[in-house]
């Protein structure tokens, strides 16, 4: 008798946690999905029926996600949090999320994203973080998103995305970048390069126009010819940097160094401005070809005096031999004018 009581205890326990919808949320139970849009929430609610698949969150106050938001429904492919104030995410918010297929983001405060936010998401297959405040991605998401096939970041401040994060998804087919503040200098080259093979390979993107610098400002980088690229200077160690100011500014007073727009433009923390056009070569580079040039001229007057003196050698052994009066081969005939020729052309 208690054994069967304690049974049907546990039954309704079991059936309240399959069948319990939260209080704000309507429950399909035959696409396991719950919507809890629109409903002023300013959280995910903590009694979601756990074989949730696709939980819609859009359009509510939902500000931030702590770490595991969503380990009461681990099975979860499709997360809508669009129009949320979401402006920080704990680093492992999704954590848990191995099924997910489709996150939606758009429409929040999101300024920057951590390293390793979606890491634990291997089945994403795509990722709207459009509409928010971005400015900045890192290099990495996660792991390589095999199945990622959409990712949209438009409508943000981005100024630059990385090659690297691009090539973490190898699968991307619909990539969408417009309204960012895009910063067309040499840093988006590669950003440029790699969105040249993603069209010729079939890839569709929206576009990237340019924010700045003023030159490009409303220009699409894509139209940008290449020969306007010049690749980033790489950083020049802080010592040698001192160095080619103190060379260039040996005369200045009080031996501080005024830095010169040439010499500033070298430095690592001006690459920003590594620009478009192209910058004059470094004092350094131009020692280097004077020493070239100078190491040539006299090497090639030394060979000719040379040669010279080689012929002349030969001429005075050929008029010594005639002068004996022995016939002489007719190379040596021939090396005689043609050595004379030359001498004769020669300066003292
Ligand atoms: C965003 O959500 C709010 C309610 O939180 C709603 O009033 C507004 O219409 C939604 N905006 C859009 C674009 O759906
Ligand atoms: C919620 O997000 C999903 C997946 O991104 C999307 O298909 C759906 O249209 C969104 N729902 C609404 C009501 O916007
Ligand atoms: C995300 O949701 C918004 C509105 O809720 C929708 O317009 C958009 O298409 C969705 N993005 C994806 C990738 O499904
Ligand atoms: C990509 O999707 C396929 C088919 O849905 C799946 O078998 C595979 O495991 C997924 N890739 C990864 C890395 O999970
Ligand atoms: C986000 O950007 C919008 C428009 O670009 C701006 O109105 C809003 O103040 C920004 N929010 C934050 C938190 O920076």
């Amino acid at each position: 008798m208690e054994g069967e009581l304690l049974l049907l205890s546990s039954m309704i326990f079991l059936l309240q946690g399959a069948c319990g919808c939260p209080e704000k949320c309507l429950c399909h139970p035959s696409s396991n999905s719950v919507d809890c849009s629109h409903q002023g929430l300013d959280e995910v609610p903590p009694d979601l029926p756990p074989d949730t698949l696709t939980l819609l969150l859009q359009d509510n106050q939902i500000s931030q996600l702590p770490a595991l938001a969503f380990r009461t429904v681990p099975q979860l492919k499709i997360l809508n949090l669009s129009n949320n104030s979401l402006s920080t995410l704990a680093p492992e918010a999704f954590h848990g999320l191995w099924d997910l297929e489709v996150l939606n983001l758009t429409q929040n405060s999101l300024l920057s994203l951590e390293s390793r936010i979606f890491q634990f998401l291997p089945q994403l297959r795509e990722l709207d973080l459009s509409s928010n405040n971005i400015s900045h991605l890192p290099k990495s998401l996660g792991k390589l998103w095999e199945n990622l096939t959409v990712f949209a970041v438009q409508h943000n401040q981005l100024q630059h995305l990385s090659r690297e994060l691009l090539e973490s998804m190898p699968g991307v087919r619909l990539l969408l970048l417009h309204s960012n503040l895009w910063k067309c200098n040499c840093h988006l080259l590669g950003l440029k390069l790699w969105l040249e093979k993603f069209i010729y390979e079939g890839g569709i993107t929206d576009g990237v126009v340019c924010g700045s610098p003023d030159t490009w400002k409303g220009k699409n980088l894509l139209k940008i010819p290449h020969e306007l690229y010049q690749p980033c200077p790489p950083p020049l160690p802080p010592h040698l940097e001192l160095a080619s100011s103190q060379a260039q500014h040996h005369s200045s007073e009080h031996g501080e160094l005024h830095k010169s727009p040439e010499d500033h433009s070298l430095g690592p923390h001006d690459l920003s401005e590594c620009g478009v056009k192209p910058k004059p070569k470094p004092v350094n580079l131009r020692h280097a070809v004077a020493t070239v040039v100078i190491t040539g001229v006299v090497c090639g007057i030394v060979c000719l005096m040379m040669l010279a003196a080689a012929i002349y050698g030969c001429t005075y052994a050929a008029i010594t031999a005639q002068y004996h009066g022995r016939p002489s081969p007719p190379t040596t005939e021939s090396g005689k004018t043609g050595g004379k020729e030359l001498f004769e052309s020669l300066p003292a």
